[in-house]
């Protein structure tokens, strides 16, 4: 009979190692198919808020784990537009083919910010890689706000953003899902409208909280009106020194904290097949 995994006895052992100058850390030092202490709980959520991002390595997992493990941080959710996992209804393949030719999420985002309360996070798993390619980028959403003007933020602080499930070129990106394992249907839009700069409800820092793959508008003012402002704020959200890059192994996970980062899958790998697993995190509303 194979062993049972040990319990993970000193939280002291968590060794955090950032790996950019911008936000993201990898955690050495913890098995997460073994049963998490309280404490070290506590404390990878604490470098979760630090870094942003948190990455995991050489993780041997299954479903269970992974569910067991996101419980740790809060309520587990099913994916709005797409079926989970059979068996596993709060897992969500992302998954790209060898004969696909955009890959999920395919463009800088954060996720489904187009319900009232979006996620807090979410944990990847990696479980299929492409021999080469296929990194994720994530960027720093309070760094983004910080390195705005003064005249700039103090504009942006009262403005709202609308986000929309069906931006043309998001939609595209998930239309091969959809169209295999869709839960809604395709015409059905999803739209909440957020605050632009959020205050992050367990730090208390400001952020800027817009996102390319879903906002659509200011409210109270017309797509065209908004367009020159929001395209800018896109374009400087995403500066590389905002940024940082993961490049997967097998037994990688990603957790991220939604709700002040953005991320952007790399669809470099084409011809290959790639498959992630990811949960989600419940999140609050938006102030
Ligand atoms: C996601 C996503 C990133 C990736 O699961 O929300 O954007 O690297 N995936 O596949
Ligand atoms: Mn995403």
């Amino acid at each position: 009979m194979p062993q049972a995994a040990q319990p993970n006895v000193s939280p002291q052992t968590l060794d955090i190692r950032p790996v950019a100058g911008a936000l993201g850390a990898e955690i050495h030092g913890v098995d997460l198919s073994a049963e998490l202490s309280e404490e070290t709980a506590v404390e990878i959520r604490q470098a979760l808020l630090d870094h942003l991002v948190i990455f995991f390595r050489d993780q041997d997992i299954t479903p269970e784990h992974h569910l067991a493990f996101g419980r740790h941080f809060g309520d587990v959710l099913e994916y709005p537009l797409i079926k989970g996992l059979e068996g596993f209804p709060e897992i969500m393949t992302v998954v790209k083919l060898e004969n696909e030719k955009l890959n999920f999420g395919g463009l800088w985002h954060s996720d489904t910010t187009y319900l009232e309360e979006p996620p807090m996070g979410s944990i990847l798993v990696a479980r299929e890689l492409p021999p080469q390619g296929g990194d994720t980028i994530f960027a720093n959403m309070y760094l983004a706000y910080e390195m705005l003007s003064e005249a700039m933020q103090k504009m942006l602080d009262p403005l709202k953003g609308i986000s929309v499930s069906n931006l043309p070129k998001v939609t595209a990106t998930r239309d091969e899902r959809a169209r295999v394992s869709g839960t809604i249907a395709p015409e059905t839009v999803l739209k909440a409208t957020h605050p632009v700069v959020r205050t992050h409800p367990e730090t208390g820092r400001k952020l800027l909280y817009v996102n390319g793959g879903h906002t659509l508008k200011f409210e109270g003012m017309s797509e065209e009106e908004s367009a020159p402002l929001l395209e800018y704020l896109f374009e400087h959200q995403t500066r590389p020194e905002f940024t940082c890059r993961f490049a997967w192994q097998p037994g990688s996970i990603a957790f991220w904290d939604n709700r002040c980062t953005q991320h952007l899958p790399v669809n470099d790998y084409h011809g290959y097949k790639r498959v992630m697993h990811r949960i989600t995190l419940a999140g609050g509303k938006p102030a």
